[in-house]
């Protein structure tokens, strides 16, 4: 059973080099931590009030898009209460027996992340209920008309969920969370201090204007400047001295087909798929994934909501349309970009009401 919980627990770190990688450039405390600085001062907030108290925080539910800093949070949250923290994810805690052991597992205090804690089988979310809120675990003795519920107590913990999207989670659910954060998408002069921060901690030589390069191409996300950081400290040894100047971290991410507002060629595809197979939209999710060989989610919860942020995709009830900024960017990269099929916005189209002749 134990060998079965650890697997359960480690499944998401340790299998994703990535974010092994990354272990090693994620801030530790929250002083440490850049941007979300609202989420900081509540967070700061929320710790201090419950390590003064010497009780266990309450529960916190992040959600936000991929990369922003659910996991390193939860990292901190614990770090900062002076408690361990056991990472866990959604999809491998199948049965509720899984969740009770890693449950019963836990000390005093102890911080539980749960990524993708949307995708928590109905069973097992049942079992968190009164874990959450009372500190308690209900198991059934028995079968049929002789069964009959025990209730076991648990230590006081903390429970981080995270969740790319927090319409997905239940409203029981998420009704248990003491404290809700979301986090956003980071400015360019936030991405260009923790590519700073980054490159110090690499012992890379890195010129501002570089920093400022690869910021601006980092989709607000702190994952993927930390990436690009690293192939571009490989390029600069393997072209050059080592050393970062503005034209090899341009090249480098012209190397990786990274363009100049930070796409890469999945995100050029979706753009392209609706602009050339659909004339621009609407078109609805699902024939987008299925044109890219991509999951709804996926498409959903990483690609797009940077798109929308930088205004190339609308979402409209009838689907996904590229904008005109999305044509004028693929038109500047040599894409051919057919008439859309949608009247020009503030030109009557065919489909409106008639404007009315009454008095
Ligand atoms: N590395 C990754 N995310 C970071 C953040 N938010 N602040 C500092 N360094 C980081």
């Amino acid at each position: 059973m134990a060998d079965e919980i650890s697997h359960i627990l480690s499944a998401d770190l340790e299998d994703d080099a990535d974010r092994v990688i990354e272990g090693t450039l994620r801030p530790r405390t929250l002083d440490e931590y850049i941007g979300q600085r609202e989420v900081k001062a509540n967070l700061s907030v929320l710790l201090t009030a419950a390590r003064g108290r010497g009780e266990a925080a309450d529960h916190v539910l992040l959600y936000g898009p991929p990369g922003l800093g659910k996991t390193t949070l939860a990292t901190i949250i614990a770090r900062e209460l002076g408690v361990n923290v056991k990472y866990a994810s959604g999809p491998a805690i199948e049965r509720a027996g899984d969740l009770a052991a890693i449950l019963t597992s836990l000390d005093e205090r102890d911080v539980l992340f749960i990524d993708e804690i949307h995708r928590l089988n109905r069973a097992v979310e049942e079992i968190l209920y009164p874990a959450m809120e009372d500190y308690a675990l209900d198991v059934m003795i028995g079968k049929g008309p002789s069964a009959r519920s025990l209730r076991l107590s648990l230590k006081p913990f903390t429970l981080v969920g995270a969740t790319t999207r927090a319409g997905r989670i239940s409203s029981p659910l998420r009704d248990r969370f003491g404290a809700t954060y979301r986090l956003d998408f980071y400015a360019e002069e936030e991405l260009a201090a923790i590519v700073e921060r980054s490159a110090a901690i690499l012992d890379v030589t890195i010129e501002p204007a570089a920093t400022r390069a690869i910021a601006r191409r980092g989709r607000g996300t702190p994952r993927i400047v930390n990436r690009l950081l690293k192939r571009v400290r490989d390029h600069a040894q393997v072209h050059g001295n080592g050393q970062v100047d503005e034209a090899t971290a341009t090249a480098a991410m012209r190397a990786m087909e990274i363009d100049d507002e930070g796409l890469d060629s999945t995100d050029r595809k979706l753009l392209a798929a609706i602009i050339q197979k659909f004339a621009s939209g609407p078109v609805g999710v699902a024939a987008l994934a299925a044109v890219l060989s991509e999951e709804t989610e996926t498409i959903e919860d990483v690609y797009e909501p940077f798109l929308l942020r930088l205004g190339f995709i609308d979402r409209t009830p009838s689907g996904r349309i590229a904008t005109d900024l999305a044509r004028a960017h693929l038109s500047g990269l040599g894409y051919e970009i057919p008439p859309p099929r949608r009247a020009d916005p503030g030109m009557p189209s065919l489909w409106d009401e008639p404007p009315s002749t009454d008095a």
